[in-house]
């Protein structure tokens, strides 16, 4: 028989053989993924596991904090949480390019990871949170000819250069099976349900170029609106949900003045494995409540639109 507590126990036999004595990074980004991730490597390994953090200026409002505080609250895991920020928004600086995007946040991850595992005593292992959808969208799509749709940085084998060997203990799984073995090894039930969050972050909701004051309205934008998505009781049942602001101001009115501010989109979708999805049917009332106070608490946009494509032939993500 088949159940996840005989999952997780194989989980661990394989990472303690594969690994030995040797020392094991994993980056962890708050996801669900890297998160269960790194409580199985502790649960096998114990402290021959170091996990590095690294804000990389593209996440959340208080996404840092809280997960930090999640795991230095609730594990007893050693964490380097890095603010390289500036780093990154100064490499990403005049980077319009979806591609180009993700390729220097994928190098400069590596180099960050680097650094750090640098300091890592017999460091030999970088522990990643792939789970079996991005093995198979990263090579094919729908049967046809090997194409790459997107290159998720967090797959495709790190560069050897970085001289560190993959551990991935969730290749096989599907993001259901993940949430499963989340509970199973404990993880906090609002932190399992969490949204998928791309490695990228906000780079690839902020199309074309990035700036700083562009991320700020982001944050709150998006803010407002998974506040509307819980209050309403909807989260759980939308799979991903988020803002993405638009590379263009339009004109509106504010009391007797004019504005000019950016537009953003609403996004949220249902899917099962990410790899095809349907735009979530929210209706009209939630829709203009929501209009409403994005424009009413978020100084810098004045038009709200919701995106109503589905995957395919619109992919999750705006880039
Ligand atoms: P798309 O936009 O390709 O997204 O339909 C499918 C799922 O993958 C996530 N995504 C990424 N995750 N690095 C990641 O770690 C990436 O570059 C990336 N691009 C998309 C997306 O959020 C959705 O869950």
């Amino acid at each position: 028989d088949w159940t996840m507590a005989g999952y997780r126990q194989q989980a661990i036999d394989a990472i303690r053989e594969q690994v030995g004595d040797a020392h094991v990074i994993c980056g962890l980004s708050g996801g669900v993924d890297s998160s269960v991730t790194a409580i199985l490597l502790h649960e096998a390994i114990g402290d021959q596991l170091t996990c590095v953090f690294v804000d990389h200026g593209l996440l959340r409002q208080n996404e840092a904090t809280e997960v930090v505080k999640m795991f230095r609250d609730n594990y007893n895991i050693k964490l380097i949480a890095a603010d390289e920020s500036d780093l990154f928004l100064g490499e990403l600086e005049g980077v319009s390019d979806p591609e180009l995007k993700r390729k220097t946040i994928g190098r400069l991850f590596i180099d960050v990871f680097q650094k750090y595992a640098n300091d890592i005593k017999d460091a030999e292992y970088l522990a990643q949170g792939t789970l079996y959808p991005d093995v198979i969208e990263s090579v094919s799509f729908s049967g046809g000819p090997s194409v790459t749709i997107k290159s998720h940085h967090n797959v495709g084998g790190l560069p050897e250069k970085m001289g560190l060997k993959l551990v991935e203990p969730l290749r096989e799984l599907f993001k259901d099976e993940v949430r499963a073995l989340g509970h199973e090894l404990g993880l906090p039930a609002s932190f399992i349900g969490r949204h998928p969050f791309p490695g990228p972050g906000l780079a690839i909701r902020c199309p074309g170029e990035i700036t700083r004051e562009k991320l700020d309205i982001l944050r709150k934008a998006d803010a407002v609106y998974i506040d509307q998505i819980r209050k309403h009781g909807l989260y759980d049942e939308i799979w991903q949900a988020f803002v993405a602001i638009l590379p263009v101001r339009t004109v509106g009115v504010m009391g007797d003045g004019r504005t000019y501010d950016f537009a953003c989109a609403l996004r949220a979708v249902t899917s099962v494995d990410g790899m095809t999805a349907d735009y979530y049917p929210f209706s009209h009332e939630f829709l203009g409540e929501t209009a409403t106070r994005i424009i009413n608490e978020v100084k810098g946009i004045n038009r709200v639109t919701y995106d109503i494509t589905s995957k395919p032939p619109g992919t999750i993500e705006w880039e």
